[in-house]
């Protein structure tokens, strides 16, 4: 236990800066709002923020396009901001992590505005240009992840260059030595500026094939998703460990990649003492709906069992040498409630049941904004309203398939990454407390229920909830059994309850949660001998879970 790095001894908080607190009147947060937000989320136990792009940026996919790695985007700030947030944060005891974005940049980068113009200038290949196939057509015929061909031709030099992403976000050539080192050097400006770690975006598809060559379709497009063609390409991890040696190594920090589809067998080797990061997401337990890539209209329904193997899969994965982050939520995704329990599920027993998984699971448990409050989906009524660049490629997808439009609306309302973009619920005022202006997404409904303030004043709210099982998991009498004990599955085969020890010395934890809206009858068997620790009822029948309830046994 004492062998436990800061970072496996904390929370982390997921702020998306746009949605956050704006403080301005423009309707998008800003730096400064997360600067006035620290004492709340210290009162979380969080111990660091991970802050999603913040850099200058034309927002074609808000930040994840980014034009500038060493700069702050002046809708959210200034980088005087950004110093002064990370050292009120320090004084609190909280590191900021920042996202790096390093497969691709904008397309308004100077980087690729030079290297679009001819075939022979300086940064040339600083990106991945191929020449047009014999009649004309995109070198091959793979789906972007937002949807439409990878390929953008480009008249200026007869070629098309290769985009993972939206157009608007052409992948960098990590073959170039002097592209690498670029991008070493802006990470390495961040360390200066003494952040605590960085999370890695898409970080899995950095390295391509040689030959470059056509896939089999998947969908009625007559493409196939760029993922199954390029995703841990062998050879990646010479650039990984070349990475981790140029920049994290020597420093205090963590390092957290997004890195979906790595094969188990090479686990061992991206993350833990010799891996090149210190954990990483993969997101099986987010994707059960999808199988063989992530195509809204092909959602399909799961048991329980799988999420529970899913779980069990990446805590066994990492057991021995490695270290997960523990998520259910983040700004890709959809909210946690809406996704792991039906629509008849009481809202506020089921956030407190995903707050009971997520703060006793072995690995760092990330909090995304809002979670805390048990924020929810939110339907918006037309296509139009829709922000998120992927809502629109899995619409024009959907209707590609034949679905009609209204079809498609109700998968994008569904499964839209807006509906975790809503703005940050802070009180029952205009817009939520969060903007004076009018807010660049509407605020959710819910919001004069579900907010900060009234959540703070409510002992049996779901953010008091998490404050006190943070606090347990961080402090309480528990705390070495949740923090490092060993994970086991029980009551494998059930599909109503997700249940495992936690084993550390000669104490074990057992937790218990049923997913459905039914009472679950068990048998106590599986925790004989063990005293309630914590739970989301305020008493307890026995051999029963009643509804969405989820308790915490110690011995
Ligand atoms: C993953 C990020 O989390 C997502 O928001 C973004 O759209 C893609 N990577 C592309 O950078």
């Amino acid at each position: 236990m004492n062998q436990l790095k800061w970072w496996q001894k904390t929370l982390v908080y997921q702020v998306y800066p746009k949605s956050f607190q704006d403080t301005t009147g423009t309707g998008t947060g800003d730096l400064p709002g997360v600067t006035r937000r620290l004492d709340y989320l210290k009162s979380l136990g969080v111990g660091a923020i991970w802050l999603t792009p913040c850099y200058p940026s034309p927002m074609v996919d808000n930040g994840y396009d980014i034009a500038d790695y060493c700069a702050i985007d002046p809708a959210y700030g200034t980088m005087e901001d950004m110093e002064t947030l990370i050292a009120e944060a320090k004084k609190r005891g909280i590191r900021i992590v920042m996202d790096l974005v390093y497969n691709h940049s904008s397309d308004q980068h100077p980087w690729f505005l030079e290297s679009k113009r001819d075939r022979t200038n300086d940064k040339a290949d600083w990106y991945i240009w191929r020449d047009p196939k014999e009649d004309g057509s995109a070198p091959t015929n793979w789906r972007g992840i937002f949807g439409g061909s990878a390929w953008t031709y480009v008249e200026e030099r007869g070629q098309y260059y290769l985009h993972t992403f939206a157009e608007a976000q052409p992948d960098l050539n990590w073959e170039n030595p002097a592209v690498r080192h670029a991008l070493y050097d802006a990470a390495n400006f961040w360390l200066r500026k003494g952040v605590g770690g960085f999370r890695i975006d898409a970080i899995v598809y950095i390295k391509k094939p040689s030959v470059l060559a056509d896939g089999k379709p998947d969908a009625g497009d007559g493409m196939v998703s760029i993922h199954e063609m390029i995703a841990n390409t062998p050879g990646i991890l010479d650039f990984l460990y070349e990475f981790r040696r140029e920049v994290f190594d020597g420093h205090d920090i963590f390092t957290v990649a997004e890195a979906n589809s790595v094969p188990p067998e090479d686990l061992c080797k991206w993350v833990g003492e010799k891996g090149a990061f210190s954990m990483l997401f993969e997101f099986t337990h987010m994707n059960l709906e999808f199988e063989g890539g992530e195509i809204w209209c092909h959602a399909k329904k799961w048991p329980l069992t799988k999420l529970k193997g899913a779980l069990t899969a990446s805590q066994k994965g990492t057991a021995a040498s490695g270290w997960y982050p523990i998520f259910f939520e983040n700004h890709d995704q959809i909210r946690s409630v809406s996704r792991y329990f039906s629509a008849d599920a009481d809202p506020i027993l089921a956030a407190k049941a995903m707050a009971t998984v997520l703060l006793t699971l072995r690995g760092t448990p990330f909090v995304f904004e809002g979670q805390e409050l048990g924020m929810r989906n939110m339907k918006l009524p037309r296509i139009e309203d829709y922000d998120d660049i992927s809502s629109h490629g899995q619409y024009q997808l959907a209707l590609d398939e034949g679905f009609s439009q209204k079809e498609a609306l109700a998968f994008v309302q569904a499964h839209s990454r807006d509906n975790a973009r809503t703005p940050m619920q802070w009180s029952k005022e205009k817009n939520a407390g969060f903007t004076a202006g009018t807010p660049w997404l509407p605020v959710h409904p819910d919001f004069a229920d579900v907010n900060v303030e009234a959540e703070e004043r409510d002992a049996g709210s779901v953010l008091n909830y998490y404050r006190a099982l943070a606090h347990e998991r961080l402090a309480g009498k528990a705390s070495h059994v949740l923090l490092a004990g060993d994970y086991r599955e029980l009551m494998e085969e059930d599909e109503r309850i997700y249940a495992f020890s936690r084993s550390f010395g000669d104490h074990t934890a057992y937790v218990l949660v049923n997913f459905t809206a039914k009472d679950a009858p068990y048998d106590e068997g599986v925790h004989a001998g063990a005293k309630r620790l914590f739970g989301n009822y305020a008493d307890t029948v026995r051999g029963t879970l009643r509804p969405c309830e989820a308790r915490v046994y110690i011995k």
